[in-house]
């Protein structure tokens, strides 16, 4: 409240001059960014356009000859425009543009210092039934590397690859692929990384045993609130600079709503009400493939010859009544495999084949917007079909995902034959470019040890990296007021601030 009474009346204070001049700027600007947004649409034309009446993607493309030169005219010179942001090539022919924006991650690469807690093995590589030795909190990975337990866990193992990463970082001749290395003083680092592997604590350890009042992973999670709030280095930001991974969407159920100041990083938002978890102040990071990759891949269009497919339990709670509306759409259409049946039993063969040999791949919400599929997709250059509202998906800032995934909003795919004659309009000319797409991107989701340059390790560091200018921000806000100024709780200042007659 305080904060907004001050910024209120800063404003009355400044003179309708520079209120005219601060309109005509934000106009300005407003206009460049919808040049940017109009000019950066130039994507392929694979969808038909009469299947898609109320899309986003149908209102871009129409504009995209008319509307962005009207405004190229009025805004100047464009090509200094155009440099300054970094995108190269003419307007007519299609021009190969880069997928992930080099310049923001490799460009000026800035390694981010990171701190991480000497946590108690416990939390993390006992959950691996690594048995610490002596004193030391951490395995030597020069010898041997903790295994992490297969199968369907591996999905949500990013707090075993980032964490190992961190220990590479310190082992002397690292090699060069680091984003992100470890210090071991706290203020001279970025962010603070908290070595919880809490998705692994959720999978194995969530249930309540006969003699016990809690179970292992609840007790965990009640001891690392207790460390961390405890901590200098949390008390000096109130958490805002501290990394907590809690990728599995139950994992943290109970910490979550005491480290809500941290950033996150999770697979979606979809358990999280928004004050707890949200775009702004996380990083949603990829999951872990649990199907081989495409190694070679010498398919094509017609070599694949399931048009189609989705593999997954039909009957979800929650958003994923959408798959039971497509699967009675998709039935009874030939050259379509939709089944029921998780990955989990023996599956993940059979799907990997399923998928290696289908032209297009389905994903739609289950009882979260997000799931492994996606990126067992990508693995197979299988292009994805999205269909999930509310999906949010890793480094989309530097990523453009609609180059290698079509998206369908739910209230269309439900639509007879919506879908099906959408993914049938989709020709052999734009599947292949979609398809070498994902070879080029695939490797941004591989995780492994020793990380290797630009694979999703490294991509989950500069994401990271890229939220520390306003993690400062917010911590150097936090401190305006001063804690030696007494401030009761009732005190909200002035209740209501009079707005000027002739504000505009
Ligand atoms: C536009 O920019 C180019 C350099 O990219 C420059 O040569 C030209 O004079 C500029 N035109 C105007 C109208 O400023
Ligand atoms: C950590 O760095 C700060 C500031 O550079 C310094 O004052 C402090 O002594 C250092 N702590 C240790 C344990 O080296
Ligand atoms: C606060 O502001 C200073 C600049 O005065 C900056 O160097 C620092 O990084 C900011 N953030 C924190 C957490 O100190």
């Amino acid at each position: 409240m305080a904060e907004r009474n001050s910024s209120a009346s800063s404003l009355v204070v400044i003179s309708r001059k520079s209120f005219f001049c601060l309109f005509t700027f934000t106009s300005l600007l407003f206009i460049m960014s919808w040049f940017f947004v109009l000019r950066s649409s130039g994507r392929p034309q694979f969808i038909d356009h009469r299947l898609l009446p109320s899309s986003k993607q149908f209102f871009v493309t129409e504009n995209d000859n008319t509307k962005t030169r009207v405004l190229d005219n009025s805004v100047g010179n464009r090509s200094i425009l155009r440099d300054n942001k970094g995108e190269g090539g003419g307007e007519e022919e299609e021009t190969p543009e880069k997928l992930v924006d080099v310049k923001c991650s490799a460009g000026n690469k800035q390694v981010l210092k990171v701190f991480m807690y000497d946590l108690h093995p416990e939390f993390h590589f006992e959950l691996l039934d690594w048995k610490a030795l002596g004193e030391s909190v951490w395995p030597d990975i020069r010898t041997k590397i903790p295994d992490y337990p297969g199968g369907l866990n591996l999905q949500h193992s990013i707090e075993y690859w980032l964490t190992l990463d961190l220990l590479a970082s310190e082992l002397p001749g690292s090699t060069s692929a680091h984003s992100a290395i470890r210090v071991s003083n706290s203020s001279d680092a970025d962010v603070i990384f908290v070595p919880f592997f809490s998705s692994l604590s959720y999978n194995r350890f969530s249930k309540v045993n006969p003699h016990q009042k809690k179970s292992r992973n609840n007790l965990l999670q009640e001891k690392l609130v207790k460390f961390l709030t405890a901590q200098p280095e949390w008390k000096r930001s109130g958490g805002r600079d501290h990394i907590v991974l809690a990728h599995h969407p139950n994992s943290m159920l109970k910490a979550r709503m005491k480290l809500w100041p941290a950033m996150f990083i999770l697979s979606d938002f979809g358990r999280y009400p928004p004050n707890i978890a949200n775009v702004e102040k996380d990083v949603i990071a990829p999951y872990k493939h649990v199907i081989r990759s495409y190694l070679n891949d010498k398919s094509n269009f017609e070599s694949r010859p399931t048009l189609l497919y989705f593999q997954g339990a039909i009957y979800r709670k929650d958003g994923g009544y959408a798959r039971q509306e497509l699967f009675y759409l998709l039935k009874d259409e030939k050259d379509v495999h939709f089944s029921f049946g998780s990955v989990q039993k023996g599956g993940i063969n059979s799907a990997s084949q399923g998928m290696h040999s289908s032209k297009f791949c389905l994903n739609i919400a289950g009882d979260t917007p997000s799931s492994n599929r996606l990126f067992d997709a990508i693995a197979s250059h299988c292009v994805p079909v999205i269909i999930s509202d509310d999906i949010e998906l890793p480094y989309e800032d530097v990523l453009d995902y609609s180059q290698f995934c079509i998206f369908v909003r739910t209230s269309d795919a439900i639509k007879k034959n919506f879908l099906i004659n959408l993914v049938r309009s989709i020709g052999k000319d734009e599947w292949t470019r979609m398809w070498k797409k994902l070879q080029e991107v695939e490797n941004l989701f591989e995780f492994q040890y020793p990380s290797k340059e630009g694979d999703a390790v490294q991509m989950i560091w500069q994401a990271i990296a890229r939220k520390v200018p306003s993690i400062k921000m917010k911590i150097n806000k936090s401190r305006r007021y001063s804690p030696f100024i007494p401030h009761k709780d009732g005190d909200r200042g002035l209740s209501s601030v009079p707005t000027p007659n002739n504000f505009w």
